[in-house]
């Protein structure tokens, strides 16, 4: 299995606060069956670009030598860097290529959680022309969306993707079920963890699949997994 957005790298946002964390979440990551990982730290354009691949390059530097230290045989991750980029009108002012998950045109996209901003549709199909898919981070947060399908097919239909956030899947409450709705409705395309820590939002992949397996056939299960993996492969989904 793929997780496309987790917190996992150490010290550089509110996900792991130090290595010692990021090693425990990796190990709940493996112990679940994940095999691919793409780490995507948050991203404002409070910071530069550049300044923000150099913590990020750190941050991945401390972890990879905690793991070398530990000799853990567990970790066989197949890894990618990537960010969480969170959507401001400047956006359009920065080199958004270098954010996209490595060797991939896939981009991973945080909007405003209650306010719908008044360029999103603009903001997309900016971001489409430069040959760059914006995957819609965990969608059931935004009000505008989640209760507004149509809205939603619209950002689709200019050629976004969208994620949900399994920690949303596995209370089995109202918030399930709409997120179920738009997962038949072609709306939601992948789940992910969104993992922070073992505590703030852990990584809950056996959790969130087994209840969405409660309300959606097998087959649309394995479609969600396959289309993380292949995201990751830098395979275009949206066809
Ligand atoms: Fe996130």
């Amino acid at each position: 299995m793929t997780d496309l957005h987790c917190h996992i790298l150490p010290a550089i946002d509110d996900g792991a606060m130090d290595e010692k964390e990021a090693i425990a979440l990796l190990k709940e990551e493996a112990k679940q069956g994940v095999t691919q990982i793409v780490f995507t730290p948050h991203f404002n354009d409070s910071i530069s670009v550049d300044d923000f691949i150099t913590l990020r390059q750190n941050s991945l530097k401390r972890l990879n030598e905690a793991i070398e230290n530990k000799k853990n045989e567990e970790f066989s991750f197949r890894t990618k860097l990537g960010a969480e980029v969170h959507y401001s009108e400047n956006l359009k002012n920065i080199d958004l290529a270098q954010l996209c998950f490595t060797g991939t045109c896939y981009l991973l996209l945080e909007l405003p959680f209650e306010k719908e901003p008044s360029d999103l549709e603009e903001m997309i199909e900016y971001i489409v022309s430069l040959g760059i898919i914006p995957i819609l981070a965990h969608v059931e947060r935004y009000s505008y969306l989640i209760d507004n399908p149509r809205k939603l097919k619209k950002l689709i239909k200019l050629g976004a993707l969208s994620q949900a956030n399994l920690g949303a899947i596995w209370r089995n409450d109202d918030l399930t079920l709409k997120i179920v709705k738009l997962i038949n409705m072609k709306l939601i395309h992948v789940v992910a963890t969104d993992a922070h820590s073992k505590v703030k939002r852990p990584v809950n992949f056996l959790w969130g699949l087994h209840v969405l397996s409660q309300h959606i056939k097998p087959q649309k299960i394995k479609k969600l997994q396959e289309n993380a993996d292949k995201i990751f492969n830098n395979i275009d989904i949206r066809i």
